[in-house]
This record gives C-alpha cells, structure tokens and sequence, in this order.
C-alpha cells in the first residue's frame, strides 16, 4: 500500500501503520455544488463559493470534500448527466476557478474528491449524439441498443422514467436504446474496450490534475447481463438488485484498478445502492484490488422498507433490522472497511427521517445522530447541512419541485388517474428536493446562499436554523459537531476499534462497544421519542462520559439500568491502557 501523499497535503493526517490510512480516518462531507453557495448572484451554486468557504468547512475540522458532479450538463438530472467529462459546468464556473478550488483545498491540507459518472452519459454527450445516428456509426457501439426487427424488447425498469420504461426508441437507428435512469441518460456499454478505455482516460486526466479520489455513481450497475431475453423478470420482484450483479463487473473494476487507481495516493468509494453485505465484500476486499470503500444503502432501505418493531415507541422502522444491517455489515466486510452515512443529496434530511424536526427534539435528535454517525467503525460520509440540522422543506406543491424523479412520478400518478395527493404527501418525507435547498447560512431572504432568487426555494426555518446563528451559540447543533469531530480526531481507537453490538433486540436503544488497543468505548442511543431503558451489561465508569448531548447525562436506575431520555445519546471512554 502508498503511504505517502501527494500534493504536500498530509498537513494533520496520521500514515504511520500500514493498516491506518488517511481514507478511514476522515470524514467525507458530500457537497451538492449547486445548492452550497452562489459566488456571482445568479441563484446557483458554484466552484467559487466553494473555495470561499473553505475556511469554514476547515475550522469544522472537516479535510475531505465530495463534490456532486461539476461536469458539463444539460442539468436534466442536475449533473448526473455528463455531456463533456473534461469541462466544468457553465452554471458552476470554469476550469481555471475548478484549478483554484483545488489549489487552494491542498493548501488548508484538504482533499477533494469527484463524483464519477460512467454508468450512462447525457444524451448530448458527443458520444451519443454521433450514435444515434446510424448503426454505422462508430459510437453506435458505445451504447446499448434493442434491435426492431428483433421484435419488442425485453422489459426493463428504468429509475426515472415516466413510463418506468427503460428502452427508448430511436428511429434514426430503428433500435431502443438502454436507459436505467432518464432517457435523457443512456447507458454505456462497458464491454466495449474502448469505452472502458475512455472512461479510464477521462478518470487519469482528472487525477492527473491532483484530485485525490472518486465516488462513483451507481457502479454496481455497468455490466449488463446481455442474455436479455432469458431473463425473467418475474423472479426479481425488485429488478436493481439484479441490475447490480451484472456478469463483468468485477473484471471491469479489477482492470480500473490496475489501469487507473492503482497508480495513484487516491480513494475510490462506489455508491452502492441494491447491494448486500456478502455481494458488497466483492467490491471491497483488499485481496481483489476493486475499490476502497462501498456506499450502501442499508439504513435508507430499512427506513423505507420496513414497520416499526413497537409502535409504541414512536420509531416509524424497526430499529432492531437497523441495528442488525449494521452488525451484517461490519462483519461481512472482512479486511475492508466499512461505511455509514444517514443522508445525502439523494435521500431526505437525516434530523427529519432518523430522528424529530419539531421543537425541542430538533437538536437533540440531530445531536444524537451526529454523535451515533461519527462514532461508528466505518468512514461517515457527511452531507452538508446536516451539521446545523437543516430539515426537509416539505413542498406542499408539484411546482415547487425541481428534481426529475419527483416531477416524472408526479406525470405518471396523474396520467393514471393516480391520487397525486398521496403522492405528494409522500414526497414531503422522502422526496429528494428535501436534501437540496440552499445552504443557511445565515436569516437574510436568500439565506446568505445568494444574493438572488435561489433555483430552489431556502427553507423558511433559516431565519433561526442558519450558521452565522449557529456559530455564535455555544450549545447549537453546530458546535456540537464540531466537538464530535475533533473527538473523533483525538481518539483514533474510535475509528480503528472493533464493533460490537449490545443489546440487539431493544427495540428503541442502538448501543454498542468499540474495542482497540488502547482503549475501549461504550456508545448508547435512545432513536426514540419516548424514555427507555438499557442495561448495558458492561460496569459503567464513575467518572463523566466523553460526550453526551443533553445537558446533563442519563441518571443509573436500578442494577445499573441507565434510563434514557428521548433522542439521549452518550459515550463512555470505559477503560484506557
Ligand atoms: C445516483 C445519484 C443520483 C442520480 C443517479 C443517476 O443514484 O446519486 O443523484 O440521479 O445516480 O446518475
Ligand atoms: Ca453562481
């Protein structure tokens, strides 16, 4: 394994031992380009009001940044439809303001990693407007097509679209073209060499640059299973996770690995989606030289996916699965090295979905997450905002979206007659624009974001929640973090101890110990609105715990029960050698 660093940027990061890397210690804070901070007054965020905050994000003691993408776009998915890989985004600045962010980033000792887009193109991309064309044509190939005259193709779901079709006919070619996403997105063809050998030109140019690493958009899902037909669809009641097994992959990451990554001091992180603990080992075992890290989406499925395990507590999922999807992970990973991350550009507000954003339990519950996020094993990937607990803008109208996904579903509901009123409630909790209005950071009308409209409406609620506020508070949401982080920093057994999970089946309590070398912790959290209780079968230590996020820690009840009290979160340092 490279230990060194590159660019001087190593300012503040251990190396020492061949098994603790920069990558595992961090903190990555995923930035939504479009929504953190508009430099020039025209209601969108760009490179330079990224690099103007820097110094921010740096005295939160954050050192890794994940930019979504800055490519060049038509924007049909907000930059997740790439239409020149080598060129910034027209709305988010130059190449010459990306060279400065980076610049300047290297010289606060941060890093900065790229959101890498090669499971589809946009549909202007060059590649795609030459092969669409005519079969003839050399990029024809670069894509995947359903001939006509082989009759109808085979079904596929596509995320997006709003006939939930993932063919899209093309009459030039008298062929369908694939789409997971959007049409707007059609699929690469990774078996084609030469694709894999463009994207990895594209992924060289970048580094080459400095950048230090990637996070890559749905990679689970290049290769397809190209025996369309065979395939019953009827098997895979839910089609992603079949979309993700697809039968090269793990060549093509192997072959990128040797081709690219390996020849740099860089971290790549899949985005996971649809993945399970055993298949997301795969990915990520040092021994097969694929990827570092896997994004998995465990706790947004188990949010989604499954009833509470007692009402009566007030937690809208089961809390034991949670509990249980984490365990699963952090033993299935093996030698490699686990994630976590409650929320992100895709997903809603971590306070409005894991914990309450209604007075008095905002803070609280942002608090306890901030501190169950931070000191769990695995590298926490952070979404802006979260750190002031910034909660979802629940849109009470289809206008007021801006994401395709919510707009296309909407079409689809209200084609078919569907109860569109349902469909909106709905996506007040789970809708994707909840994760995107501008940053607060401070009470005037656009949120010190811009100084003109926003493309996407400012939450209202930042006339309190905002970090100009936040800052001058000692007890805000924002401080708090800040000191978890540092903590975080200070106690490297927290990151490279193992987990072990207590009490799997209390229905409201995720607690847990962190063994390393040197010391041992003992992390407990109420995830309810209700008191609980919690016998951790451990001796407790007299003195005060290193963190806890009411005023005053949990009071002992009998036997040494510590009763919790709604959204309570404390960590104990049990013992140090
Ligand atoms: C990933 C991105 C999401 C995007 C999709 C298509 O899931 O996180 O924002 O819409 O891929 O690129
Ligand atoms: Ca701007």
């Amino acid at each position: 394994m490279n230990l060194t660093t590159k660019n001087g940027s190593n300012q503040g990061i251990i190396l020492a031992q061949p098994d603790k890397i920069w990558w595992k210690e961090t903190i990555i804070y995923q930035i939504y380009p479009r929504s953190f901070q508009d430099s020039n007054g025209d209601g969108i965020g760009d490179l330079r009001g990224i690099t103007d905050r820097l110094d921010y994000l740096r005295g939160l003691g954050i050192d890794t940044l994940w930019l979504s993408p800055i490519f060049a776009s038509p924007n049909t998915d907000n930059g997740y439809d790439v239409s020149n890989y080598r060129e910034i985004m027209s709305d988010f600045g130059t190449m010459e303001d990306f060279d400065q962010l980076l610049r300047s980033a290297h010289a606060l000792g941060m890093r900065i990693l790229l959101d890498l887009v090669v499971n589809h193109t946009s549909e202007e991309h060059l590649w795609f407007m030459e092969a669409r064309t005519s079969r003839d044509n050399h990029y024809y190939d670069y894509y995947l097509w359903w001939p006509e005259e082989q009759g109808p193709p085979p079904y596929r779901k596509s995320h997006f679209d709003e006939n939930a079709d993932a063919w899209y006919y093309n009459p030039p070619t008298r062929s369908y073209y694939l789409h997971y996403f959007a049409r707007q997105q059609p699929d690469l063809n990774w078996d084609n060499p030469e694709v894999r050998r463009e994207v990895y030109e594209i992924m060289h140019f970048w580094l080459d640059k400095g950048i230090d690493g990637f996070r890559m958009d749905s990679i689970p899902y290049i290769s397809k299973d190209r025996s369309f037909p065979e395939i019953d669809l009827q098997k895979y009641p839910d089609v992603f996770p079949y979309y993700s097994l697809g039968p090269h992959l793990h060549d093509y990451l192997q072959e990128m690995r040797r081709e690219v990554l390996s020849h740099y001091d860089c971290m790549s992180v899949g985005e996971g989606s649809k993945v399970s603990p055993s298949e997301g080992r795969r990915f990520i075992d040092p021994a097969r030289q694929e990827l570092d890290m896997l994004y998995h989406f465990g706790a947004a499925d188990i949010r989604n996916e499954t009833a509470p395990d007692d009402p009566a507590t007030g937690i809208p999922y089961s809390l034991i699965s949670l509990k249980k999807m984490y365990a699963a992970w952090d033993e299935a990973v093996g030698d490699g090295w686990p994630t976590i991350y409650l929320s992100n550009h895709d997903q809603p507000r971590m306070v409005s979905r894991f914990g309450c954003d209604a007075p008095p339990w905002r803070e609280l519950s942002a608090k306890m997450l901030t501190m169950f996020l931070l000191t769990m094993r695995g590298t926490p990937y952070w979404y802006a905002g979260d750190e002031l607990g910034m909660a979802n803008i629940r849109f009470s109208r289809i206008e007021d979206y801006d994401d395709i996904d919510t707009r296309n579903r909407y079409k689809k509901i209200k084609e078919h007659s569907g109860d569109t009123e349902c469909f909106l409630r709905e996506q007040q909790e789970v809708g994707r624009d909840n994760a995107r209005t501008p940053y607060q950071w401070d009470d005037t009308p656009y949120a010190g974001f811009s100084t003109a409209k926003p493309w996407l409406q400012v939450n209202p609620n930042h006339v309190t929640i905002n970090a100009a506020a936040e800052l001058a508070d000692p007890d805000s949401v924002l401080h708090f973090f800040k000191r978890v982080v540092a903590l975080r920093k200070q106690h490297t057994e927290l990151v490279y101890g193992t987990f072990r999970l207590l009490a799997p089946d209390n229905p409201q309590v995720f607690a847990y110990l962190r063994e390393g070398v040197d010391a041992r912790y003992l992390a407990v959290f109420n995830f309810s609105l209700q008191p609980a209780t919690l016998n951790p079968g451990t001796a407790l230590p007299r003195t005060e715990p290193l963190l806890h996020n009411y005023p005053s820690p949990a009071a002992f009840g009998k036997n040494r029960t510590l009763e919790l009290r709604p959204y309570e979160g404390i960590l104990y340092l049990l013992d140090r050698k």
